[in-house]
């Protein structure tokens, strides 16, 4: 099998390549392209994959490049992890949102509109490139806003294209382990669009044991979303939702933390990687040194994440069972060894939702437990969402399409109607501004006209 990386030189490569290391099953991938327009990532992530082979007999090979149609070639699986604009444009996406006092984050709210916006048309043109290249292989996408720019590519892939992000299967693992359950033996009844959805319920045996985590406010204040949300709010919804939905249960208060801090994510994470970057590409580095400076850079990322919502929630640190990764590399490799080997496997995924979730259309990309093998992966069918809950995903939903849809008629109009109707943008009047202040920030927004 051979693995394409898009975005190759990027931060959690590693986490990508460390999964495949520890894979020794049949069919498992023994190529990595690595493949990314900044040769100086590429060449300081290609030392840390080096550092971390040594000593692993068989450790998959590895080559890097800068064109695209060389890295698609002959390939199986595509991983698309690119951040058009960099940690620049996150930064920017970030402030001018804060500056107008709505929510600037990357993935929510008028941040994320911006970085679709800006994203959208790149994803088209590589899925247009993989179709035409290597009309075979599959292609996982991580790349944010993950379910709209699933979507994106759809367009031209259909079900080739399947998105993946980490927080569900953290947030099932992390309410499995509350309540004594081992992971894989639990039922999670998770569904909503990417970084929008909830836990309705996890069945062991047919039988739904959240209700006893509901009725335990102690256990329920003893983990990440029980401490963002309160065990009375949890207790409202009847159900645990992604930590994303902290910006729209708790605007008010995140915004103002977000305003308060000193520096945006994106700006904290630009600092922070520009220095890692610099020292794995220094000349004449040890071996290990690279892998160590990663390693580090990563624990403090980590540590950080989503420090302002605990703090505007009074949630504290993390904890180190809150630390363990949702494990995004462990989701994409389930992914390749199911597809690859067509051993049956049941994940939570951004497909196309074929109409299982009203008042959805069938090409609406949802995210939502899939069963998978080598035909791909086909969404299971769910319980409809309660009104509120199925109430922000239409709206969020109607965003998407009108990114996807300012993103092929390059009108400013239609970008300022899908700012305008998002929920956490409160004004028409704001949403004109957004789209002054994003195409003022960004070259990759000159396209709208
Ligand atoms: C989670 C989400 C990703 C997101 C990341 C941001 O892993 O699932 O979609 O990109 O958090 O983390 P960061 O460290 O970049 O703020
Ligand atoms: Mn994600």
């Amino acid at each position: 099998m051979r693995l394409t990386i898009l975005g190759g030189g990027g931060f959690r490569v590693p986490l990508v390549y460390g999964a495949l290391l520890g894979d020794r099953a049949q069919g498992r991938v023994r190529h990595v392209t690595l493949y990314d327009e900044d040769p100086g990532r590429l060449a300081a992530m290609a030392r840390v994959l080096t550092d971390q082979a040594a000593g692993v007999p068989d450790a998959p090979a590895v080559t890097a490049t800068g064109d695209l149609d060389e890295a698609l070639r002959g390939t199986d699986f595509v991983f698309s992890a690119i951040r058009v604009g960099g940690l620049d444009g996150r930064a920017a996406d970030e402030r001018v949102a804060l500056d107008l006092g709505v929510l600037g984050q990357e993935t929510v709210g008028a941040g994320g509109i911006a970085y679709g916006l800006r994203t959208v048309p790149v994803a088209r043109e590589i899925a247009r490139r993989v179709a035409r290249t290597a009309p075979d292989a599959w292609v996982i996408n991580f790349t944010n806003p993950a379910g709209l720019v699933t979507e994106a590519m759809a367009e031209e892939l259909g079900d080739r294209v399947i998105g993946i992000c980490d927080s569900p299967v953290g947030l099932g693992r992390r309410i499995a382990r509350l309540l004594g359950v081992r992971p894989e033996e639990a039922w999670i009844d998770y569904v909503g669009l990417n970084h929008l959805g909830w836990v309705r319920g996890l069945r062991v045996r047919g039988r739904d044991e959240l209700p006893r985590l509901l009725a335990d406010a102690a256990a329920l204040e003893s983990f990440e979303e029980g401490r963002l949300f309160g065990a009375d709010w949890l207790r409202a919804l009847g159900a645990i939702p992604n930590e994303y939905l902290h910006y729209y249960y708790f605007n008010r208060e995140t915004v103002r933390a977000y305003q308060e801090a000193k520096q945006t994510r994106g700006a904290f994470l630009r600092d922070q990687q520009a220095a890692f970057y610099a020292e794995a590409g220094r000349p004449g580095l040890p071996p290990g040194a690279a892998l160590a400076a990663w390693d580090r850079t990563r624990a403090e990322r980590e540590a950080t994440y989503m420090a302002e919502n605990r703090e505007a929630a009074g949630a504290g640190e993390r904890e180190a069972s809150d630390l363990e990764s949702g494990g995004y590399e462990r989701v994409a490799l389930a992914l390749m060894r199911a597809i690859a080997r067509d051993e049956r496997a049941t994940l939570i995924l951004n497909v196309r939702g074929r109409g299982l979730l009203a008042p959805l259309d069938a090409d609406a990309v949802i995210e939502v437990p899939c069963l998978v093998d080598a035909s791909g992966a086909r969404p299971v069918a769910v319980d409809p969402l309660p009104y509120h809950a199925a109430g922000l995903v239409t709206s969020v939903k109607a965003v998407e399409r009108a990114v996807l849809e300012a993103a092929a008629s390059g009108s400013r109009a239609d970008a300022v109607t899908a700012f305008a109707l998002h929920p956490l943008v409160d004004s028409v009047a704001v949403a004109r501004r957004l789209v002054e202040g994003y195409t003022a920030a960004h070259p990759g927004l000159s396209y709208l006209r």
